[in-house]
């Protein structure tokens, strides 16, 4: 969705533009303070996605919300989607519960990824979480089969590894968009998934 599109719910502007702006304000939730740089990488680029993510079906989870990205601006701009934001950090989550006063689609867990309930969404999205294939070993058992792992990346992201680790654990790497990593959840969570916190990053997958 472009910012302020015809697509864009009424009242949408207003909250993500209040939304950037006490995160830019508050400190530890993003090292940008550059107002305009924070939208391109906080909430222009989380826009980015919404075409992809209203193609895939079902609840979202943004697994790493930090401050709320994408999570918030994905909540905004599809309404009728319920949108979980997952965070490890308490203080942050104190943060995010904030928005679902304006946002009624949307919720807040503070927790690891690792802990959740396997299978319980459509799509987990993620940005900035982790290096792609540690965030696609904590995200894919979040999501039940048929669903999709969407992970927002840079032009370094080495495709062939994330796919690597991503069939260890019933997902398939799809065509995607440039500065995107689309896995489709082919089958249900192997056992042994999800490791114990830690292990992902400290013995990746691929
Ligand atoms: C670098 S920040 C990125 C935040 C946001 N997605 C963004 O793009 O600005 C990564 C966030 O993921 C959280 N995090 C790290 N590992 C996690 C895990 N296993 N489960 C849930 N949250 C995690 C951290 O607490 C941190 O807030």
């Amino acid at each position: 969705m472009e910012h302020g599109s015809a697509r864009e719910p009424p009242g949408t502007r207003d909250i993500l533009e209040r939304w950037l702006a006490v995160v830019v304000a508050t400190p530890g939730l993003t090292a940008l303070r550059d107002l305009r740089e924070a939208r391109r990488v906080l909430l222009d680029d989380a826009l980015a996605g919404v075409d992809l993510v209203a193609r895939l079906a079902g609840p979202v989870v943004d697994v790493g919300s930090g401050g709320g990205t994408p999570g918030i601006p994905l909540a905004a701009a599809l309404p009728d989607r319920p949108v979980t934001l997952l965070e490890a950090e308490r203080r942050k989550c104190e943060f995010l519960g904030r928005w679902t006063v304006e946002l009624p689609n949307l919720r807040v867990v503070w927790g690891r990824a690792e802990e959740q309930p396997l299978e319980t969404y459509g799509v987990a999205v993620a940005k900035a979480l982790a290096n792609p294939p540690t965030a696609a070993e904590w995200c894919l058992p979040l999501v039940r089969e048929g669903g999709a792992v969407v992970l927002w990346v840079g032009p370094s992201a080495e495709r062939e590894r994330v796919a690597g680790a991503a069939a260890r654990i019933a997902g398939a790497l799809e065509d995607s968009p440039a500065g995107f990593l689309l896995i489709r959840k082919v089958g249900p969570t192997p056992p042994g998934f999800p490791r114990r916190p830690g292990m992902a990053r400290k013995r990746p997958l691929a």
